[in-house]
Order: structure tokens, then C-alpha cells, then sequence
């Protein structure tokens, strides 16, 4: 069993800049970037350096912060060219809510320095870093509150990739995990999402190993005989955005494992804090589902693998309708029953809009 190591905190705010880890290149090779302006941000959200849906809300929220350090020469200008580059950030991935809703926080604080605009950078900075901590916060209560889910010797499997790299904190379904491994409550846990981007078997197993926990990659297409043998206890996921209904968009192959776990009578949970929560969405139809560059299916790790010229169709997120999913966890309680809705909408009373 490899030894624990430190937690990783794969984005930190440093002067006035914002340090990222490059999530492109892990496990091969451990990068830090510095990104000086809002542009550099949005760039490495849009090619995933940065990605999982809570932390690319914190590194939008750094990005309105780093534009207002960028504009703070002339006040006067601000609050307009803040408009601009907060539209910008907030659509540099669509499906995700929490970029929406932390840019919309950072906006209103912005707001509230609209008579100091020379202030508004260090507010903004101030902010950011509170949303991060927040972040960090719910992880720790949706990892508590997750773990109580499972029962002892559970096999877990998880979908792509929801740890601390994907996090301010410890992880949202990851969390679960390496709470409940802590706990003594785990056997073993399966980790998937093979294609296209791997972030299962990059980033997960890459996560687990660094945690000591007994990981097992499998691909994608192997999570229902996994099922049919009486492998897997539970399904644990994460959200990019969870509707008002209960209904819950996910990385691409979300829904397969929804419909799988179902089939074999296994329970099937999402954790997500509740920046995740989009109640103004009826359902799940209402969702904006990213499409991503072909090349992302063509090739693997730069090489061709699809012939040219055939087409390619790139979703990298679905939607698992509400009644597939047992529970939703979040850092202010657990929603039951599918859909789960109406306890979604009590939990969401607790939070920071
Ligand atoms: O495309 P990604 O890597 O940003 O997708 C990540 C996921 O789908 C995660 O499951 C989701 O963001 C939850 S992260 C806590």
C-alpha cells in the first residue's frame, strides 16, 4: 500500500497570479502554471487543464479576480470591462454550474464596490479564496455524510474524476471514497472512465494511489459484467449540474452506469456540493450539453487512432434522469429517493446563492 501523501490543492491564488496544475499531463508529469490574466484562465478551462465542475468554478471566481487586478488602473472603466470578462469566463464550459454561479458571486461583490471601484481588487481576490475554502468545506461534510451511505466492506465504483484535482477540497464523490477507506469501510474501489479523456485512469487512479487506497481501473465497457458478477456495492459519481427535479448531468458514460446499476439492483448515488444545484432548471432536458473537438476521440495521447474523414460526436457529458439515482448528497444533507427534489430544494435553503 503506497504511503499517504500531502492533500493536494491542485489551483492556489499567489500575488496576483493563480497557480494551476496542469491536469493535462498528470500522472506522467506534475506542471504548475502561472496564469497572470483572466484570458489564461479561460484558455486553461477550455483545454482542461483545469476541470472538474466545483473547481473550475473556483478558478472563474480567480479569473474575475486576476481581470479586476488587470483593469484596476482605470476605475472608472471597471465595472463595464468586469461585465465583459465575466461573460467571457463564465462560457468557457457550459454544462458545469458552479462556473456560473461563482462568477455571478464574484459579480456581486463587485457590485457592492461599485462607489470604490479601487477597492474592488482585493475584495474580489478576498472572494475567490472564500469560495474555494467553501468548497473545501462541503467536501469535508459530503464526504461525512456519503460514507454513512455505504455499508462495511463495500466495493465502490466511481466515473471519472472527483477528487481534489476536480475540487477546493478533498473531493465530492472521491471524498466518500477516501472517507469511507479511512473509516475501514472499503474493499476496493473501481475506477472508470477510459475514453476519451481518461480521467478515471489518469486522474482517479492517480489521486488513489497517492492516497493509499486499493484501486482498480477497468474500461468502460466492463461495468456491467462488473455488475452482473456481484462485484460493485454501490455506484458513487459526482455533478456537473444536478436539475431542480433531481435529474443530474455527469461526464459521458453517467447514465450507462445509472442504467446498469439499476438493472442489478445495486444503488446508485451522486454527491455533489450545492453550487452544483441549478433550481432554475426544471429538468435535465434543460441542460447544456458541451461538445468537444473531435480530436479527443481521433487520437490517443497524440497518435490517430479513428480514419480520417469519418465523423465523430464528442458529448462530454449526459444526463441520468433523477429516477435512476438513490441519493444525493451534498454538504447539507442527503436527498433520498429519486427524484430526489424535494429534499433538494430543502437543502439548497441552507446555502450560499
Ligand atoms: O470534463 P470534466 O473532467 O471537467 O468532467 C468532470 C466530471 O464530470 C465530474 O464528475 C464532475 O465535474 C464532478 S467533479 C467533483
Amino acid at each position: 500500500m503506497a504511503t499517504e501523501a500531502p492533500p493536494l490543492t491542485p489551483i492556489r491564488w499567489r500575488g496576483r497570479s493563480v497557480l494551476v496544475l496542469d491536469q493535462t499531463l498528470l500522472p506522467g508529469e506534475e506542471v504548475w502554471l502561472e496564469l497572470t490574466d483572466y484570458g489564461a484562465v479561460i484558455d486553461a478551462i477550455q483545454n482542461m487543464r483545469i476541470r472538474g465542475a466545483p473547481c473550475i468554478g473556483v478558478a472563474g471566481a480567480y479569473g474575475v479576480a486576476l481581470a479586476a487586478l488587470e483593469y484596476s488602473a482605470e476605475p472608472g472603466r471597471l465595472a463595464r470591462r468586469l461585465r465583459t470578462a465575466a461573460d467571457q469566463i463564465r462560457r468557457a464550459r457550459p454544462t458545469g454550474a458552479n462556473l456560473d454561479w461563482a462568477v455571478r458571486r464574484m459579480m456581486n461583490v463587485a457590485a457592492e464596490h461599485a462607489s470604490r471601484p479601487e477597492a474592488a481588487a482585493d475584495a474580489l481576490v478576498a472572494e475567490a479564496q472564500r469560495i474555494q475554502a467553501e468548497d473545501q468545506d462541503a467536501n469535508a461534510a459530503i464526504g461525512r455524510l456519503g460514507a454513512e451511505l455505504l455499508p462495511t466492506e463495500a466495493s465502490v465504483l466511481t466515473h471519472c474524476n472527483t477528487g481534489s484535482l476536480a475540487t477546493g477540497g478533498g473531493g465530492t464523490a472521491l471524498g466518500v471514497i477516501t472517507t469511507a477507506w479511512s473509516q475501514g469501510k472499503l474493499a476496493r474501489v473501481y475506477a472508470t472512465e477510459t475514453r476519451p479523456l481518461l480521467q478515471g485512469a489518469r486522474l482517479t487512479a492517480w489521486e488513489l494511489a497517492r492516497a493509499g487506497v486499493d484501486a482498480t481501473v477497468l474500461p468502460d465497457s466492463a461495468a456491467g459484467s462488473l455488475m452482473r458478477r456481484g462485484c460493485v456495492t454501490a455506484v458513487v459519481v459526482g455533478a456537473d449540474r444536478i436539475a431542480a427535479n433531481g435529474d443530474v448531468a455527469n461526464k459521458i458514460g453517467t447514465y450507462t452506469l445509472a442504467v446498469l446499476a439499476r438493472e442489478h439492483h445495486v444503488p446508485f448515488y451522486v454527491a455533489a456540493p450545492t453550487s452544483t444545484v441549478d433550481l432554475d432548471l426544471p429538468n435535465g432536458n434543460a441542460i447544456p450539453i458541451e461538445e468537444r473537438p473531435d480530436h479527443e476521440v481521433t487520437h490517443v495521447a497524440g497518435v490517430r487512432i479513428v480514419a480520417e474523414g469519418v465523423s465523430v460526436l464528442n458529448m462530454a457529458f449526459d444526463v441520468t434522469p433523477g429516477e435512476y439515482v438513490n441519493a444525493i448528497v451534498t454538504e447539507n444533507g442527503v436527498a433520498r429517493g429519486g427524484p430526489a427534489s424535494r429534499g433538494l430544494a430543502r437543502m439548497m435553503e441552507h446555502s450560499h446563492a
